[in-house]
């Protein structure tokens, strides 16, 4: 009874996330990957779905049981992933937090690429993938809210600046994922949250801890 009393300020909003690597395949028993558990952006579409939100997660290949009273959509690639957020829209809320891979292979042959005596290594022709933020940033449906990660291993706040800027956000959550915490794959995040009024680095949290504080930082956000 007591969790039913609990605020529920994003009642009647929908949010998408997205969460997790995306896999490129080189050929068919190959792929080219990104670095990421989904654990923290996971932790963001139950975290929004607690105070109410209809959260629509899109999630490339990751290990983890999709969280309860959350739509979950699974795709491999980033294009699938592209087309799953646009079919998802409109939303209030977009957070952005799956790594996707920058770029593919020019994939057209559904052969097992093999090794050949005395060859030169196969070299792999990349294309970009498209932008998923920056697309949903500057979308004619664009959510409210829009927020982005940014992993960076130098310069942090500058870099993440540049990213709120040029993808379109409201809001990035930046974190050095170089050194400590933040590391890829690990339990705890250390982040600063990013927006055009400022600042406001927060100490290093549980991922749980930092996907409730910032849905609750959206939710007072939607709310002014
Ligand atoms: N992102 C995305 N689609 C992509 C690449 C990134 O939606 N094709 C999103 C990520 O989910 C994250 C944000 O953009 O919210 C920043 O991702 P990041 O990889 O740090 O930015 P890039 O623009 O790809 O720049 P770079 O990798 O060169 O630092
Ligand atoms: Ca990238």
């Amino acid at each position: 009874a007591l969790l039913d009393e609990a605020p529920k300020p994003l009642v009647g909003r929908h949010a998408i996330v997205t969460s997790g690597p995306t896999h490129e395949p080189i050929d068919p028993v190959r792929y080219i990957a990104n670095r990421s558990s989904g654990r923290q952006g996971h932790a963001i579409a139950a975290a929004l779905a607690r105070l109410g939100c209809s959260v629509t997660l899109v999630t490339g290949p990751v290990t983890l049981p999709d969280p309860a009273g959350v739509e979950t959509k699974h795709v491999e690639t980033a294009r699938e992933m592209m087309a799953a957020v646009e079919a998802a829209l409109p939303a209030d809320i977009a957070v952005m937090v799956a790594a996707v891979a920058d770029w593919r292979t020019v994939f057209d042959e559904g052969h097992k690429i093999k090794k050949q005596a005395n060859a030169a290594p196969p070299a792999l022709q990349l294309v970009e993938n498209p932008d998923i933020l920056k697309t949903i940033g500057h979308h004619a449906q664009r959510p409210k809210l829009v927020v982005g990660f940014a992993a960076e291993t130098d310069d942090v706040e500058q870099n993440g600046r540049a990213k709120l800027a040029r993808k379109g956000a409201d809001l990035i959550v930046a974190n050095d994922v170089g050194h400590g915490t933040g590391v890829m794959g690990g339990a705890r995040n250390q982040v600063h949250i990013l927006t055009p009024e400022g600042t406001d680095t927060w100490p290093d949290l549980d991922k749980d801890e930092v996907a409730a504080r910032l849905a609750k930082l959206i939710a007072d956000k939607l709310a002014t």
